[in-house]
């Protein structure tokens, strides 16, 4: 069931009017529904119920905000990061160290050497060479990394290519064939505890069949090692599971994924570990915007919203599709186009729309923002980074305040020889 519902012909965040929260934080902002976060979370959960010993860790990059790690530290999540950024909103967010999967192709020396401070989890070694390094700064500190490899299963996840991971020439994970002698040469090192393999396909995957087949392979490869004599304790399946963006799209349900989960891994006797992101947080966030106007255009009209593509870059970086619907609809439907004010052509929602009737000043929001939303939020053309709001039951809270230019101009210096007068006075 949504959260983001009419009720007496206004849309609601849970109990709170939209109308309510645009007017004391203004627009556009992003507001996130507790209870579908918490549904998510225990939907998921619930889905993996057949598997005995799991571990679920949020991929932190689908929404870092504080609020929302709390929220799922409570459910008892822990988080899947890749950046020393992510491990510090996790930690921050009140996550336990040892439950925090440290993923990521590119983690610099300083980045690990943090995390080993900090305790983390799990180390997911994306290659030979960082695996040795691990080894090293592990060692240095007297304590052994716990850590498995990343494998590519080369196997095509049939999502959009931009986010599709586990292609032999996508740069995550090291090949199947290479995989049992790196794990060989890692596993002897002191400084590691080598316990097991990582995957991650793809995300928004709409179909199990690709996810399976990967699984399978890992499968095979855990068996090969274990006869090679090695431990394998942990395997993590990653994230990926999609959402449903428009109405009618049929996505694999939870119980679906875990029951086939649940039959691949029968025999591993291995703790399992699950990245999901978007699948958590998705359809828990909508973008509160406020139509600035409605722009005659050929062959139909522009709705120019104050929300653009530095706000959710989703559309204009995968063609991604977000429902626009009216805060309070009138029951009239236009065809438009729906765009922001930055100035690119790319900076539209989506083109020739059938959407509520909207006219200048009317609220409205684009649905399933939740993940990859505000997180991908940018500064460009000098805009406000965008203001965050929890919802939960009849309360609500500015979680990210909106950041001005004001703000953001403390951080830039004019260098002491370029201070001179005569650009001022010409002004
Ligand atoms: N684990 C790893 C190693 C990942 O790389 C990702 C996502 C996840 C877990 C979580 O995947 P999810 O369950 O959310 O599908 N910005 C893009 C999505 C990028 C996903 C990157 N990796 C978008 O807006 O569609």
């Amino acid at each position: 069931m949504s959260h983001f519902r009419l009720h007496d012909g206004v849309l609601h965040a849970e109990a709170v009017a939209l109308n309510t929260i645009a007017a004391a934080v203004g627009t556009p902002a992003y507001v996130y529904s507790a209870a579908a976060l918490r549904d998510a979370a225990r939907a998921f959960r619930a889905g993996l119920a057949a598997v005995p010993r799991k571990h679920l860790a949020f991929a932190v990059k689908a929404n870092p905000n504080l609020a929302v790690l709390r929220l799922l530290a409570d459910e008892g999540y822990g988080a899947d990061i890749v950046s020393g950024g992510e491990m510090l909103h996790a930690l921050a967010a009140g996550m336990p160290a040892s439950g925090i999967v440290f993923s990521g192709v590119g983690k610099s020396g300083r980045e690990l050497a943090a995390a080993l401070d900090a305790g983390i989890g799990q180390f997911n070694l994306e290659l030979e060479e960082e695996g040795v390094v691990l080894a090293a700064l592990a060692a240095t500190r007297g304590v052994r990394a716990p850590a498995v490899l990343r494998i590519n299963p080369d196997i095509d996840a049939q999502t959009h290519a931009k986010i599709s991971t586990g292609r032999r020439e996508n740069k995550f994970g090291v090949a199947v064939a290479d995989a049992a002698g790196i794990y060989a040469r890692l596993a002897a090192l002191d400084g590691l505890d080598l316990r097991g393999i990582a995957i991650h396909i793809g995300s928004q995957i709409a179909d199990l069949a690709p996810l399976e087949q990967a699984y399978e392979r890992v499968g095979r490869l855990i068996a090969e090692l274990r006869a090679a004599g090695h431990a394998i304790s942990h395997v993590d399946l990653g994230g990926g599971l999609g959402v449903s963006y428009r109405a009618g799209e049929i996505f694999p349900t939870p119980a679906a994924y875990g029951a086939m989960v649940a039959r691949v891994t029968r025999d591993w006797d291995a703790t399992l570990m699950f990245e999901p992101g978007r699948f958590i947080a998705g359809a828990g966030g909508v973008l509160l915007t406020e139509v600035l106007w409605v722009k005659p255009g050929v062959p139909r009209p522009y709705v120019i919203v104050d929300a653009a593509m530095n706000d959710l870059a989703r559309p204009a970086l995968y063609d991604a599709f977000h429902e626009f619907a009216a805060v309070r609809p009138s029951g009239a439907r236009i065809c438009a186009n729906i765009a922001g004010p930055v100035c690119e052509s790319g900076d539209t929602f989506a083109m020739a729309r059938d959407i509520d009737e909207v006219a200048a000043g009317d609220l409205a929001v684009f649905l399933t923002a939740g993940a990859y939303g505000a997180t991908m939020a940018s500064t460009y053309n000098c805009r406000a980074l965008v203001a965050e709001v929890l919802v939960d039951g009849d309360r609500f809270a500015v979680v990210a305040d909106r950041i001005l230019p004001e703000a953001m101009m403390t951080a830039q210096h004019v260098p002491h020889w370029l201070q001179h007068h005569h650009a001022l006075e010409a002004a």
